[in-house]
């Protein structure tokens, strides 16, 4: 009876006992892909999240990879890891007012980010953007966000300069993203630096494409290698001054946020 006990107990336990492994985002060895078909479909994941309109030219508008914004294969700390997001989606969200799976999530960055058009959501590269996403998530706790889910934040009730912000975009971004932010090409014409402008960048319904967003982005991880050198009114000034400069324009903006409660950077 007692060992009956005790065992229940231990039981008990392991339910309710946190993870062992501590909940840090970084890119696991690549050696834990398995070689089999699962792991094939992990690797071309991987493959599309850092080639992805080399790979997907049909899904994808401009000359961006995932990987220009959720850096370091999608594994990095406050540049909008994927690490975990398979234990948390499907998630309500108030741009569409609806649960969204996690495919339909990476649509939305098809369609805004990349400025192009969705994948099927039954094909073999969403599946294999989903089978990379979960062998990153391997000992990530379900339904838990983790530190550095999406970006650091700025204080969004600083009033944005974009006058200021174009002086010191023109110090500090462009010897890398160009004069106009519109990247820089390797011969071959991949890009050595990825268009933050014009018609090779993001759409202007794209979460980057808002000033604090993308502020908060730039507070976290630009100068590319300097994080968290600027102040927050400084990647404000920065942001509002770049998002606004000419970029493709996303159809039926005012769609979005059905049932209210849009962000105030929101454009329109
Ligand atoms: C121009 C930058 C940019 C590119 C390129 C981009 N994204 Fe995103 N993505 C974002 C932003 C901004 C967010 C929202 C982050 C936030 O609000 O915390 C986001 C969010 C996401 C999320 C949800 C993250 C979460 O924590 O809920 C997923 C999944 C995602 N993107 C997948 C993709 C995939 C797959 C691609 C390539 C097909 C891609 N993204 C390309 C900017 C980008
Ligand atoms: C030393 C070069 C360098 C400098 C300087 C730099 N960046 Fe970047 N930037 C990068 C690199 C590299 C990436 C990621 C590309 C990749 O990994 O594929 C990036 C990505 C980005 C992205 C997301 C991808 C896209 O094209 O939209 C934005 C936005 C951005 N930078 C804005 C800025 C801003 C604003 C500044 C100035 C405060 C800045 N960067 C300064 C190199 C630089």
């Amino acid at each position: 009876m007692q060992a009956l006990e005790a065992r229940a107990a231990e039981l008990k336990d392991s339910i309710t006992s946190k993870p062992s492994k501590k909940l840090t985002i970084s890119m696991p060895d690549e050696s834990t892909i398995p070689n089999d078909e699962y792991g094939a479909a992990v690797r071309r994941g991987m493959q599309l999240a850092n080639h992805t309109y080399r790979e997907l030219p049909n899904n994808v508008g401009n000359k961006l990879n995932c990987t220009s914004c959720h850096l370091n294969n999608g594994s990095e700390a406050y540049a909008a890891p994927w690490n975990g997001l398979p234990g948390i989606f499907p998630i309500y969200r108030s741009r569409d007012a609806r649960v969204n799976s996690l495919q339909e999530r990476i649509n939305g960055c098809f369609q805004r980010s990349m400025n192009g058009t969705p994948l099927e959501m039954d094909s073999d590269d969403m599946n294999a953007f989903i089978s990379y996403m979960t062998w990153l998530s391997q000992d990530m706790p379900i339904g838990v966000s983790s530190e550095g889910r999406g970006f650091v934040t700025v204080d969004s009730t600083l009033t944005p300069d974009p006058i200021k912000g174009r002086a010191l975009f023109s110090k500090t971004c462009t010897t890398c993203h160009g004069e106009n932010g519109e990247g820089q090409y390797n011969e071959d014409g991949t890009y050595l630096y990825p268009a933050i402008a014009g018609e090779n960048s993001f759409n202007d319904g794209a979460g980057m494409a808002r000033t604090y967003k993308a502020a908060s982005f730039v507070k976290g991880k630009m100068p590319f290698g300097q994080g968290n050198t600027l102040t927050d009114q400084e990647a404000i000034n920065i942001a509002s001054y770049f998002t606004h400069l000419p970029r493709p324009v996303k159809a039926n903006k005012d769609k979005d946020w059905p049932k209210g409660g849009a962000p105030v950077d929101v454009r329109r």
